[in-house]
């Protein structure tokens, strides 16, 4: 149960700069995947990206408003519970084996000041609750889908 009836006194007014950064797309075979959106739906793909330890390799597709991210695992066990619990990569391709969408990812401008808003809320952040440095090189978190309607959000600093 969120509590949602402190946030207006302990913080005056609504947050500010939230934007969609990316929606992120587990898929099952990064080439395959990387070459639907190039071929079938015509969207620049950028080249892959290996973040370090991590496990998953990630391809961004470019689109007017938005990017999405493609996400495979690179391993058959994730290196990533301390980040993402049950909600790594593997574990969704387990329980959906065919992809699908993940998390949605929104970028703010100020990641601290949101994480003090959610533990005000009572809202979980996923593993050990401290921001790890993302793919794009950004600190993110993510938050437990059962403190956010059921969906993997994440959240990334802003640059
Ligand atoms: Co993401």
């Amino acid at each position: 149960m969120i509590g949602t009836e402190n946030l207006g006194s302990a913080i005056s007014g609504p947050m500010q700069g939230f934007r969609v950064d990316h929606l992120g797309v587990v898929v099952a075979d990064l080439d395959r995947a990387a070459s639907f959106y190039r071929t079938v739906l015509g969207c620049p793909v950028g080249a892959p990206v290996v973040p370090p330890g991590q496990g998953i390799a990630v391809v961004f597709v470019a689109f007017a408003n938005t990017r999405v991210e493609l996400i495979a695992p690179t391993c058959t066990v994730s290196p990533l519970p301390d980040l993402l619990e049950d909600q790594t990569v593997n574990d969704f391709l387990r329980r959906a084996p065919l992809g699908g969408l993940h998390h949605v990812c929104y970028e703010v401008d100020d990641l601290d000041a949101v994480m003090r808003r959610l533990a005000l809320a009572g809202a979980r952040i996923l593993g050990k609750g401290q921001p790890i440095i993302g793919a794009s090189g950004k600190p993110i978190i993510f938050l437990d889908p059962k403190s956010a309607e059921g969906t993997l959000i994440e959240l990334k600093q802003a640059a």
